[in-house]
């Protein structure tokens, strides 16, 4: 059988003992503990972190088209065009209504025949042929009589679509119509042309697609929510990252600032908005895409939600800005008001919100994460009066506390030795480093002292180049040193209770960070190999953790072969992980320590490049992709020739 990988032609061999023997070399050998598991892997094993970096958000998952539809960014016309004005003379103004304190603006437009305004998207409008689109604004007619015409523009300046319609009155309203798209365009713009004799004044100038994620109004985009999906993400870790913390405590995320009627949420500077790059210039949360949607779509997901909350302090590579302790009580409000949102009942204040928004069932939120990456004694100091708080009134809810941005070092240890005066259900730990790191750290957890917290390896990523450089590269030589690092967190999921590559996406034209897990541009998405990696581990990630031991005197990691094993007690099969980070060819044979019988033939998925440098990209997002194929297994052996520079996932069912 001849398949296309990264490597050119492969040659996939349907091994067997006999296959094996005849290669020749001395087999690695393996043997495994199939019928004694050691300890529960969580189903929270493997997840997401979700952060409003790199366009994530608004402009990326968040399906909303217009940029800027409610004339709320500092400069309230960013994104928009008026057609045929110029400085001296413009049907628009823009008006601030003190009444409204988080949507002031509205746009008032004096139209004789025809006025129109253009908006440019987020960096253009992704526009699909035939697909349905939903244009909807608020509108008044304070004087005459004025219609919309809302048309998509395409990169030529043709037309692919358009909606009329007509406001009934003079007062507010809601007005919406549907149309078809009929052709694709990356880089459309919305024309939005009011057409009549008078005034008119217009806010919350919206285009979606109507097929967002499971038909949502005020979705997310389907393309990008199934990559997620597909993932099968035992969490979804949201919304942050540094934006948690904000820049100064002024920018912090405020989750009860983005729950309720989209049209008074009130925009945000985002902490990734950088003024000095070329990339994002004008990067703000609109927070269409808020705390009641990040639940929703860990419920869409099968995902346990991890929110992480402010604990009073902004980033510390930022401002470093902290509340004074005595003006901490509005932030432990905060998470005990957030309970309330989630699992109070539908007559409680917070619990009624969400059941008006249209979940009256309570989410069933457990765990709740105080404070991102923070360390020193300011904030230990704050995280105490959660602890209490919280303790006092939901001792049902799992708190997660932090190391900080580090994996070691002094900042490291000063939390390490503090959480012993603390009972957090989980601590967050990161790791932005090398390969050569994450290949040095496998054993990472080997000796952890057991009466210890249990880890939440919150963000992690191997660096091409180096942390925080802009040339890093989501490289396969990464994606394979993080496949190695997992094994380690696999063969301790006794004490790693979940895990979380960051960031998760990153649009192609509106970056910060680098490397990320998905990119994607406004109609294209591509999984990186990391991203492979990432959903191999977790579409394999089985309830109960077994023993594999090398039986020839080697350790994990030794001869460059990386391993661990899974039992999964759903699909009763064997799931074994190999890594095999040499540039030749590795033999290996795997005892199978059990009373069980197993079927004959094993499934096998290879990941695997010869080139360390190979990407995926949106022109070729397949380049290395798992290739599936099957082993004979013998009844007490397995025997295979793992790939070079490669990680193999086999499972092997029990026989009945
Ligand atoms: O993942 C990018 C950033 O890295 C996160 O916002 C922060 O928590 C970490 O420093």
């Amino acid at each position: 059988m001849k398949l296309k990988t990264c490597a050119g032609i492969l040659f996939l061999m349907v091994l067997s003992t006999i296959a094996f023997q005849a290669s020749g070399q001395d087999a690695l050998r393996f043997s495994v503990d199939v019928d004694q598991p050691r300890f529960d892997i969580q189903p929270t094993m493997w997840g997401l972190f979700f952060e409003d970096i790199n366009f994530a958000a608004d402009g990326g998952l968040y399906a909303e088209l217009v940029k800027n539809r409610s004339f709320e960014f500092p400069k309230p016309t960013e994104a928009w065009e008026v057609v045929g004005a110029n400085f001296f003379s413009s049907p628009l103004q823009i008006v601030n209504r003190q009444e409204h304190p988080t949507n002031p603006r509205v746009a008032r437009i004096r139209v004789a025949g025809e006025a129109c305004l253009i908006n440019e998207g987020f960096r253009g409008m992704g526009i699909r042929e035939g697909e349905p689109y939903r244009f909807s604004l608020q509108m008044a007619v304070p004087e005459g009589a004025v219609d919309v015409r809302a048309a998509l523009l395409g990169s030529d300046g043709s037309e692919l679509g358009n909606v009329t319609l007509r406001a009934e009155g003079a007062g507010w309203q809601s007005l919406e119509g549907e149309f078809r798209a009929t052709g694709s365009d990356a880089k459309a713009r919305l024309k939005v042309c009011f057409l009549g004799q008078g005034l008119v004044e217009a806010d919350m100038i919206s285009l979606f697609p109507v097929n967002t994620w499971k038909q949502r109004r005020n979705g997310m985009r389907a393309d990008l929510v199934q990559m997620l999906a597909d993932m099968e993400p035992g969490f979804l870790r949201f919304p942050g990252g540094c934006i948690v913390e904000g820049r100064d405590l002024e920018k912090r995320y405020r989750w009860k600032n983005t729950v309720g009627d989209i049209g008074i949420r009130e925009l945000v500077i985002n902490r990734w908005n950088d003024e000095n790059t070329r990339l994002t210039p004008d990067y703000f949360q609109t927070f269409g895409l808020g705390f009641y949607e990040y639940f929703l779509l860990s419920e869409d997901l099968g995902a346990e939600p991890v929110p992480i909350l402010n604990c009073g302090m902004a980033c510390q590579f930022n401002s470093a800005e902290v509340v004074a302790m005595e003006d901490m009580e509005p932030y432990v409000q905060d998470a005990l008001d957030l309970i309330e949102f989630t699992n109070g009942a539908a007559d409680t204040k917070w619990g009624g919100l969400r059941a008006e928004m249209g979940h009256p069932e309570p989410f069933g939120m457990t765990f709740l994460g105080i404070g991102n990456e923070q360390w020193g004694p300011q904030y230990f100091e704050r995280y105490a009066l959660f602890e209490e708080a919280l303790g006092k009134a939901h001792p049902e809810i799992r708190l997660i506390s932090t190391t900080g941005p580090m994996a070691g070092g002094p900042l490291f240890e000063y939390s390490a030795e503090a959480l012993k005066d603390f009972h957090p259900a989980l601590v967050d730990e990161h790791y932005y480093n090398t390969p050569q790191w994450f290949y040095d750290n496998v054993g990472r957890y080997d000796d952890y002292d057991r009466s210890s917290y249990k880890i939440f390896a919150g963000e992690y990523a191997a660096a091409s180049v180096g942390m925080a450089n802009p040339e890093n590269r989501n490289v396969w030589e990464t994606a394979l040193a993080e496949a190695a690092f997992m094994t380690g967190l696999e063969r301790n999921a006794d004490v790693v209770h979940m895990a979380s590559y960051a960031p998760l996406l990153a649009h192609a034209e509106a970056w910060q960070w680098t490397p990320d897990l998905i990119w994607f541009d406004n109609l294209r998405v591509v999984g990186t190999p990391n991203y492979q990696v990432q959903k191999l581990y977790a579409t394999h990630a089985g309830t109960r953790g077994l023993a594999l031991e090398r039986t020839d005197g080697g350790g994990n990691g030794q001869d460059g072969i990386f391993s661990s094993a899974v039992w999964d007690e759903k699909e009763q099969a064997l799931i074994l992980k190999l890594v095999n980070r040499n540039a030749g060819t590795v033999p290996v044979t795997v005892a199978l320590d059990t009373r069980k019988r197993f079927a004959g033939v094993a499934g096998v998925q290879v990941l695997r490049c010869d080139d360390l440098q190979a990407e995926n990209s949106l022109d070729d997002p397949e380049h290395i992709a798992p290739v599936g194929s099957e082993i004979k297994a013998g009844r007490k052996q397995l025997a295979l020739e793992l790939a070079p520079r490669s990680l193999t996932v086999i499972t092997l069912p029990q026989q009945h």
